[in-house]
């Protein structure tokens, strides 16, 4: 037998050092490498088989539609692009807690028609089963296999046969030959290498859960995002219910796609119409709220902004910012001070963006101007009102993006007016209950909002 070398490998980036040093000489972080063993293997060219497969045309390739599996949960479906692809490899990172196993375990449950492997290297067979248990869905064909080692979860899986295989977690494998720990950079690695091979050979779908690091990143080295054909984030705040399931890449769709959730007692349940959580329904219309249009990737939110405009009680007025840039936000207040009149200087301003969201959509702008001066003003807007455009530093509303889209969700919603750039040149579309209002300046805002 081989004797075993030590290596030290980063288990940030997966530079591999032979000896042990305090920052990594590729990455700069610190105290990253860890020792691991593994047996060299003899790099003699001559013992490389010879493949015997040869290069094809480009042209000559049979471009056949990608066979889609599809479940019966449409958000999950929609954001991986019309469905989970045969053979591929999506990767499923987010933080503890927010969900993963129970969104998977709910999409295996929910996927009629197909065979699924369930592998845990997490949780027993009890606890997944008490989950299962109040999940409200009815259960197909779920097979659930709690090990960790990677040859046995591949024997069953070539035994079982499924058409869809889920690994909670990658962290939790182990390669036999390996001799780090489970969770390091070459176990990682090997094992997503094991699984690639598998599901390429006419294998499983296979979705892995990785663990994310405290900045918010998969955990182990890039390697494991680039092997993997989709790589998707499941994230949320702990204190709300609602999670967003986003593709950060995708080689089988676009990466712009959103899916909605909401986390209940019941498990996840999809949320068609987002703007239902984040919108609030109000008895009497209070001042200093407005309604944005907001897109987050492929789809319209309604998100409601809430400003607080009151006398400053200290010397410095003080302005504070929740869910939205506290820079762009006075940068608006400066704009407003400066080109409209508005004495800001001397006011505290709080704005919040409700529902935990965070938005980096310019066109959030108008909103929020909206909400300032309604509670500067102390006058309520009109109810089913909202908007979508961004603001110059001269005082000009802008155009924004997507803005066809924009009307038809606040039509489809019951929205009465929409406030949008008057600089929009193309034909807008037509539209029945909607009114579309087109502002070029603040005051011009002003005039026809009080
Ligand atoms: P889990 O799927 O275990 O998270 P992850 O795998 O990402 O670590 O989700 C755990 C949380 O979800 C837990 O705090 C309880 C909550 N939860 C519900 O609110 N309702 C449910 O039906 C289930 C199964 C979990
Ligand atoms: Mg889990």
């Amino acid at each position: 037998m081989s004797k075993l070398k030590s290596i030290f490998v980063c288990q940030e980036c997966g530079t591999t050092s032979p000896k042990w040093m305090g920052k990594c000489s590729s990455c700069d972080a610190w105290n990253t490498l860890v020792e691991e063993f593994v047996s060299p293997v003899s790099k003699n060219i001559s013992s490389v088989p010879i493949n015997k497969t040869s290069a094809i045309l480009l042209k000559d390739i049979s471009a056949s539609e990608q066979v889609r599996l599809k479940t019966t949960d449409n958000e999950f479906n929609r954001v991986l692009g019309g469905g989970i692809v045969k053979s591929s490899l999506i990767l499923i990172g987010g933080e503890p807690g927010i969900g993963k196993s129970t969104l998977l375990l709910q999409v295996a449950m929910q996927s009629y028609g197909l065979k699924v492997l369930y592998v845990s290297g997490e949780e027993s067979e009890q606890q997944i089963k008490m989950r299962a248990e109040r999940l409200s869905v009815q259960t197909s064909e779920v097979y659930l296999f709690t090990e960790t080692n990677v040859e046995q979860v591949l024997h069953q899986a070539r035994n079982i046969q499924p058409d869809l295989m889920i690994i909670d977690s990658i962290q939790t494998l182990q390669i036999d030959g390996i001799e780090s720990a489970a969770g390091s950079v070459s176990q990682v690695r090997e094992a997503t290498y094991s699984l690639q091979n598998f599901a390429k050979k006419n294998g499983p779908a296979i979705i892995i859960v990785s663990h994310i690091t405290k900045e918010g990143v998969i955990a182990g080295p890039k390697l494991l995002e680039h092997m993997v054909d989709t790589v998707l984030q499941f994230e949320g705040d702990r204190h709300y219910n609602y999670r967003m399931l986003r593709t950060i890449k995708n080689r089988f769709g676009s990466t712009s796609e959103l899916g909605i959730y909401e986390m209940l007692g019941s498990g996840l349940r999809a949320v068609d119409n987002p703007s239902e959580l984040l919108v609030t329904i109000r008895d009497e219309p209070a001042s200093g709220v407005a309604i944005a249009a907001t897109m987050e990737g492929m789809r319209v939110l309604m998100v409601e902004v809430q400003a607080l405009v009151s006398g400053a009680v200290y010397g410095t007025p003080q302005r504070s910012s929740t869910g939205y840039d506290l820079r762009r936000l006075h940068m608006i207040l400066a704009v407003l001070d400066k080109r409209c009149g508005f004495r800001f200087g001397s006011k505290d301003v709080f704005l919040n963006i409700t529902g935990g969201m965070k938005v980096d959509d310019p066109s959030t702008d108008l909103a929020v101007i909206a909400a300032l001066l309604s509670s500067y003003e102390d006058i309520p807007l009109k109810e089913n009102i909202c908007f979508a455009a961004e603001i110059g530093l001269s005082g000009e509303i802008r155009p924004v993006n997507k803005v066809e889209q924009r009307i038809a969700e606040a039509e489809k919603l019951g929205y009465q007016q929409i406030y949008i750039s008057k600089f929009h040149s193309k034909g807008l579309p037509k539209t029945q209950q909607l009114n579309i209002v087109s502002v070029s300046k603040v005051e011009n805002l002003f005039q026809k909002l009080f």
